[in-house]
C-alpha cells in the first residue's frame, strides 16, 4: 500500500450493454482472457456504488451487497481482491460494500459495473496508480465485460495479436471508441423478470465452448463484427448498426442455445419485445434490440425516440416496467474515506 493511501475509497460505475457480444474465454486461466473482442455502450441511470476498506483488524474479507451480508458471492470477490492485494504486495483483508440501483444478476450487467467500481475503488484505496488501460485489464480479469465499464460512451475490448505478457494483468484491454456526446443514443430496458438468472455468464460460456457445435463459427466472426461496428458508431450509421447488433445478439444466443444442455435465457416476454422492436422499426422508428444472459430486452433508440419506444414496450403483457437510460460516463472515484 502506498504510504499516502488510506486503504479506503468509494467509487461508482455503470453497466454497459454489448452491441457486439463477448461470449467465450481464450483459456481457463485466472486472467480471464476473452476469446473474442466486443463493443458496447455504457448506460447512465443504472449504477453500482462500491466502498472498499482494507483493514488490518479484519480476519477475513467481508461482502455486503445491497445492505446485506452475502456469503455466497464472497469467494469470487475475495479471489478478485487477491488480484489487488498481489499488485499492492499486501495481505490485508477488506470489507466491500456494494449496492446497485437495479436488479442484481438478472442480465443487466451488474457484474460489469460492480467490478469496474471495485477496481476504481481498490486502485484509489491502495494508491496503486494504475492507468485506465491497466485498470481495464484488471477489471477484465475479474469479469470480462467489466473492462468496458471503465469508459463512458462507447468502448471495445481489444484482443492483442501477440502472446499475452505474463504480468498481473494479462493482455486484453478495453479502450474508448467514442464519448457519450458523440452520439446520444437512448436505451430502454424492458424488465420482464427481477429473478437472478439460473446460469451465470461464466458457466454458460464454458458450456458453450465445450459443447456447442457452432462455437468455432462464433469465434471466427466476431473480430470482423467489432471492426465494422466501430466504423458504424463513428459514422453514426444507425440503420447498419441496428442490423449488425441484432445479428451479433441472435448469433450469440443461437450458439448458446445449441450448447448441451441448451442455454435458453429468453422468456416469452423477451421474444414479444423483440417482435415489438422490429415492428416499430418497420414502421419507421429507429430502434433495435439486444439481449444478454438473462430475459431483459434492451432497445437501443436513435436520439429523441426513447419515450415512444418505452411506451410501446410498456404496453406488452409480461413487461413489468421499462427503464430509460441515456449513455453515461466511465467509472469514477467518489471519495477517499
Ligand atoms: C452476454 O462479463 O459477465 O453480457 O467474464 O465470465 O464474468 P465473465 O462474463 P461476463 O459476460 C458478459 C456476457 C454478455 C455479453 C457481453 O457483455 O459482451
Amino acid at each position: 500500500m502506498s504510504v499516502l493511501a488510506s486503504g479506503r475509497a468509494r467509487a461508482s460505475a455503470h453497466p454497459n450493454i454489448a452491441l457486439i457480444k463477448y461470449w467465450g474465454k481464450a483459456s481457463d486461466s485466472e486472467l480471464n482472457e476473452p476469446a473474442v473482442s466486443s463493443l458496447s455502450l455504457t448506460l447512465d441511470e443504472l449504477r453500482s456504488e462500491t466502498c472498499v476498506a482494507f483493514d488490518e483488524s479484519l480476519k477475513s474479507d467481508e461482502l455486503w451487497l445491497n445492505g446485506k451480508r452475502d456469503e455466497q458471492k464472497l469467494a469470487r470477490i475475495s479471489a478478485n481482491l487477491d488480484k489487488l492485494r498481489r499488485i499492492a504486495g499486501i495481505d490485508t483483508r477488506c470489507r466491500v460494500e456494494t449496492s446497485n440501483n437495479f436488479p442484481t444478476a438478472a442480465g443487466l450487467a451488474s457484474s460489469a459495473s460492480g467490478f469496474a467500481a471495485l477496481v476504481a475503488a481498490g486502485n484509489a484505496a491502495l494508491g496503486l496508480g494504475l492507468d485506465l488501460k491497466q485498470q481495464s485489464m484488471l477489471a477484465r480479469a475479474m469479469s470480462g465485460s467489466a473492462a468496458r465499464s471503465l469508459y463512458g460512451g462507447f468502448a471495445k475490448i481489444y484482443l492483442p495479436d501477440a502472446e499475452p505478457a505474463q504480468t498481473h494483468f494479462g493482455s486484453a484491454y478495453a479502450e474508448q471508441v467514442a464519448e457519450a456526446e458523440h452520439w446520444p443514443l437512448e436505451v430502454c430496458v424492458a424488465i420482464v423478470s427481477e429473478d437472478e438468472k439460473k446460469i451465470g455468464s461464466t458457466e454458460g460460456m464454458e458450456r458453450s465452448r465445450l459443447s456447442s457445435p457452432y462455437y468455432q463459427a462464433w469465434l471466427s466472426g466476431n473480430d470482423v463484427d467489432v471492426v465494422q461496428a466501430e466504423k458504424l458508431v463513428l459514422a453514426r450509421d444507425f440503420e447498419q448498426l441496428a442490423e449488425l447488433s441484432e445479428f451479433s445478439c441472435l448469433k450469440m444466443h443461437a450458439m448458446a442455445m445449441a450448447s448441451r444442455p441448451g442455454l435458453l435465457y429468453w422468456s416469452g416476454a423477451t421474444v414479444d419485445a423483440m417482435h415489438c422492436v422490429r415492428e416499430l422499426r418497420a414502421g419507421g422508428v429507429p430502434v433495435f434490440f439486444t439481449n444478454d444472459a438473462g430475459p431483459q430486452l434492451k432497445a437501443i433508440c436513435a436520439p429523441g425516440y426513447g419515450a415512444k419506444v418505452a411506451d410501446a414496450l410498456a404496453e406488452l403483457h409480461g413487461v413489468k416496467r421499462v427503464l430509460r437510460c441515456a449513455l453515461g460516463p466511465g467509472a469514477r472515484v467518489e471519495a477517499l474515506d
